[in-house]
C-alpha cells in the first residue's frame, strides 16, 4: 500500500520526536499550554503560551561573545518557531518559517544556536503565526551582558505587554483575524501588564541607581513612557548603545518591538517611584518602584557610555544608493488595489483574503526580495507612509541607522516608527548573507499585507 501523505507527515513528525533523548542536550525552551495570573487580584487566572511556563518566558542572559543553545520544543497545538529580536544571527537561525527554516510542528524540537556578539537588551519571540502567537504569550528577553557593566545598584527587565482579556473569564479573547483590528492600528489590548503581570513592584532604595531595560513586546501598542520619582538617561535604543546618552525629561515613546535602556536614579522623597503610560484617558502606572530610606546614600552624578557593539561605519551617505518602500492601505487610505504573486487584485478582493495592507505595491511577501544586496554594500531605506496610521518596521538580521532630519546619522536600531503620513530613512551596511525579512512589527499588519524581504549575498 502506498503512503498517503497524511501518512508520511506523521512518521517524519515521529522520527524527528525519536532522537531527542539520543542529540546533546541543549537547555530546553518547551512552548507550551500554561495558567498564569495576568489580570489584577482577584482576577481568574488566563490560559497563556509560554516558553518554559511562564510569561515573559525565561529570561536567557549570557556573556558578550557567548552561544546561546536552546531546543524548541513544540508542545502547542499550533507550528511554532523562535526569532531572536534584534540578535545580528546566522541566517539559519532566525526563526522565520518559510525563509530561513520550516515552521517546527507540534511534537517536533528545532536547535537554535548562535553566537550573541553585540551587547545589550534583545528579546525572542514565536515567529509563526506571531500576531497570535505573541499575542498569547511567546516571548522572553534576551540580555546580553557587556565585558564590563556600568556601575549600577540594580539591573531590571521591564517587558511590556498590552493584554485583550474577556473581562469576566479572563481569558484571551481569540479574534484574532478581526478585520477592523487589522486595517487599523492593529490589535490594542484591554490590560498593560510588566512581565506578565499587572502593577508589578519592585524594591530599591533612595539614591539607588538602576538599569531598566525596557522591551515592548505588544502587539500593536505605542507606549508613551515617562518616570516619576527616578530621574536619568537613555542609554542604549534597541540593544545598541548611544553615543551620548540621552537626559530624560517629560516621556518618551517605545513602540512594537523597540528597547530603551534607562539608567536612572531614585530621587523621590516620597515612598514610591514609578513606571507611567500616558495615555489618552490619563496616566497609568505600570510598574511601582517601593522605596526604603537609606539617608546615608549620595545620588551619582553624571552617566557613562556604554561600551560600543561592533558595527559596519557607515560613510558618503549621500552616494550610498536609495531605495524606497512604500506602505499603503488601511482604514481611510484603502488599497485600490495590490499583488500577490504576480496577480493583482482589487482593494475588495484583498479584504476577502484579510489583506489591507501593502510594501511596494506588495499585500503578501513577494517571490522576489525587495532588494539584492551585495555583501558589505551599503544602503538607504525611505519609508514612504502614505497610510493614516503609524508602523514599526523592522530589519531581520541587521541594524540600522536612522537618517535624521538634518540629514546626519541617528542612533542605530532594529525597529523605526514611522508615523501616518511621515518619511524615514533609514541606512544600513547588508553585511550578514542571507534572506532577510522586513515588516510591520504591528503583528497584525505584517500578517495583513506589510512583509516583505531583502537578500544579501
Ligand atoms: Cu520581532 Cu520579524 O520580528
Ligand atoms: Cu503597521
Amino acid at each position: 500500500m502506498l503512503f498517503t501523505r497524511r501518512h508520511v507527515l506523521k512518521t517524519a513528525a515521529a522520527a524527528s520526536l525519536l532522537p531527542l533523548s539520543a542529540r546533546a542536550a541543549y537547555p530546553l525552551l518547551e512552548a507550551r499550554e500554561t495558567k498564569q495570573l495576568v489580570a489584577p487580584d482577584g482576577f481568574p487566572e488566563t490560559t497563556v503560551w509560554s516558553f518554559n511556563g511562564s510569561v515573559p518566558g525565561a529570561t536567557i542572559r549570557v556573556g558578550q561573545g557567548a552561544r546561546v543553545q536552546r531546543r524548541l520544543v513544540n508542545q502547542l497545538p499550533q507550528p511554532t518557531s523562535v526569532h531572536w529580536h534584534g540578535i545580528r544571527i546566522d541566517n539559519a537561525m532566525d526563526g522565520v518559517p518559510g525563509l530561513t527554516q520550516g515552521a517546527v510542528e507540534t511534537g517536533s524540537s528545532f536547535d537554535y544556536d548562535f553566537v550573541a556578539r553585540d551587547a545589550g537588551t534583545y528579546w525572542y519571540h514565536a515567529h509563526n503565526r506571531s500576531m497570535e502567537q505573541v499575542a498569547r504569550g511567546l516571548y522572553g528577553p534576551l540580555i546580553v551582558e557587556e565585558a564590563r557593566a556600568p556601575d549600577i545598584d540594580q539591573d531590571l527587565i521591564l517587558m511590556l505587554d498590552d493584554w485583550r482579556l474577556d473581562p469576566e473569564t479572563a481569558e484571551i479573547t481569540d479574534d484574532f483575524d478581526n478585520g477592523h483590528d487589522l486595517s487599523h492600528a492593529g490589535r490594542l489590548g484591554n490590560l498593560v501588564t510588566v512581565n506578565g503581570s499587572f502593577d508589578p513592584a519592585f524594591s530599591v532604595q533612595r539614591h539607588d541607581r538602576l538599569r531598566l531595560r525596557l522591551i515592548n513586546a505588544s502587539n500593536a501598542r505605542i507606549y508613551d513612557l515617562k518616570l516619576d520619582g527616578l530621574s536619568g538617561w537613555i542609554v542604549a535604543l534597541d540593544g545598541m548603545p548611544l553615543e551620548t546618552p540621552f537626559e530624560l525629561s517629560g516621556s518618551f515613546p517605545l513602540a512594537p518591538a523597540q528597547r530603551a535602556d534607562l539608567i536612572v536614579d531614585v530621587i523621590t522623597e516620597g515612598d514610591t517611584a514609578s513606571l507611567v503610560s500616558i495615555e489618552r484617558d490619563g496616566a497609568f502606572g505600570l510598574t511601582r518602584f517601593d522605596v526604603a530610606g537609606n539617608a546615608a546614600k549620595v545620588q551619582r552624578q553624571g552617566v557613562s557610555t556604554l561600551p560600543p557593539n561592533p558595527l559596519p561605519e557607515i560613510k558618503n551617505l549621500e552616494s550610498t544608493p536609495l531605495h524606497k518602500m512604500v506602505l499603503q492601505g488601511g482604514a481611510m487610505r484603502w488599497l485600490e488595489s495590490a499583488r500577490i504573486g504576480e496577480t493583482e487584485l482589487s482593494g475588495r478582493e484583498l479584504a476577502q483574503l484579510g489583506r489591507f495592507w501593502a510594501l511596494n505595491g506588495y499585500a503578501e511577501r513577494p517571490d522576489d526580495p525587495f532588494l539584492k544586496a551585495e555583501i558589505g554594500s551599503p544602503h538607504r531605506v525611505e519609508f514612504v507612509n502614505e497610510t493614516a496610521f503609524p508602523h514599526a518596521m523592522h530589519l531581520h538580521g541587521h541594524h540600522f541607522r536612522l537618517i535624521l532630519d538634518d540629514g546626519s546619522l541617528g542612533p542605530w536600531r532594529d525597529t523605526v516608527l514611522v508615523g501616518r503620513g511621515q518619511t524615514r530613512q533609514i541606512a544600513l551596511i547588508a553585511d550578514n548573507p542571507g534572506d532577510w525579512l522586513l515588516h510591520c512589527h504591528m503583528l497584525g499588519h505584517a500578517a495583513s499585507g506589510m512583509m516583505s524581504w531583502f537578500r544579501v549575498a
